[in-house]
């Protein structure tokens, strides 16, 4: 069927293809008809914890998509904050100087590493001085502002896109083709969490990881500017009883139905 990339067409929501599955907005929604070998903008926002930046990248890669991580944007900008010295109650400050550090991706790395003045901060900002403030750092807006300009410009040089974060699909790019949203129970991202600082040979308290982890829900989702929410027509995917490759491949099945054959 040959149809125009951009065109829109309202569709009775499929039933649900999964009992993880959920469409929001149940009645009849407005989908942009688009073709896997077109620009093609999918958006994967969730809370931490529910393996967004692994499940995105390899829903990239098995779509032959560009990845975007926009939490390395923020984390970028909390690791500028304490290495320069800047309180981040100082926002003008802050943002004046994530202006001048021209965040942008090298994408030639696999996945693409962020550099501020030209040098690589991939492993600064993993850190656990940065992870500690960037929620904060995160809520300013006037750098939410500038990161969202970013983006946008970033899938204009990278039209085939799967963009990950909190606001990709509510605030960003409201009308991409396809919006998910990743969620878990809170326990479950604990206990996701724990395995990982233990596999690395870190010991993990569960119940401290549990309350931090409830703390930043609730911080990045009461922020004023950009606060993490379900989008509208968004996929809402529980992967809390999931593997990892269920997920890549649920969401790869539900994009390549909604696409057209080229
Ligand atoms: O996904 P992450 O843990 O790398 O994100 C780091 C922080 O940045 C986290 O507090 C949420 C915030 N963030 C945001 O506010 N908006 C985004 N688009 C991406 C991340």
């Amino acid at each position: 069927m040959a149809m125009s990339t951009h065109a829109v067409h309202s569709v009775e929501a499929e039933p649900d293809a999964a009992v993880i599955v959920r469409q929001l907005r149940p009645t009849a929604v407005q989908v942009h008809v688009f073709r896997l070998d077109q620009p093609i903008i999918i958006t994967i926002d969730g809370p931490a914890g529910t393996g967004k930046s692994s499940v995105a990248r390899a829903l990239a890669k098995r779509l032959g998509l560009d990845f975007l991580d926009t939490g390395a944007m923020y984390r970028a900008a909390a690791a500028i904050a304490l290495d320069y010295g800047i309180p981040i109650t100082d926002a003008d400050r802050l943002v004046e100087t994530v202006k001048q550090a021209d965040l942008h991706f090298d994408w030639s790395a696999d996945p693409p590493t962020i550099l501020a003045w030209g040098r690589s901060l991939s492993d600064r900002i993993r850190q656990p001085d940065v992870t500690a403030i960037v929620s904060p750092v995160a809520g300013i807006p006037a750098l939410r502002q500038h990161m969202v300009a970013k983006q946008r410009i970033i899938a204009q040089q990278h039209p085939r896109l799967v963009s990950e974060g909190r606001d990709q699909g509510s605030v960003v790019f409201p009308d991409a083709n396809v919006k998910f949203y990743l969620d878990a129970s809170a326990q479950v991202r604990a206990m996701r969490r724990a395995q990982q600082l233990r596999a690395g040979g870190i010991p993990a308290d569960e119940q401290q990881l549990l309350r931090e982890i409830v703390e930043r829900d609730r911080s990045d989702m009461s922020r004023s500017d950009g606060p993490l929410v379900r989008p509208e027509g968004g996929i809402v995917v529980d992967t809390s009883h999931l593997l990892f490759d269920e997920v890549v491949s649920e969401l790869e099945s539900i994009v390549r139905r909604k696409a057209e054959e080229p």
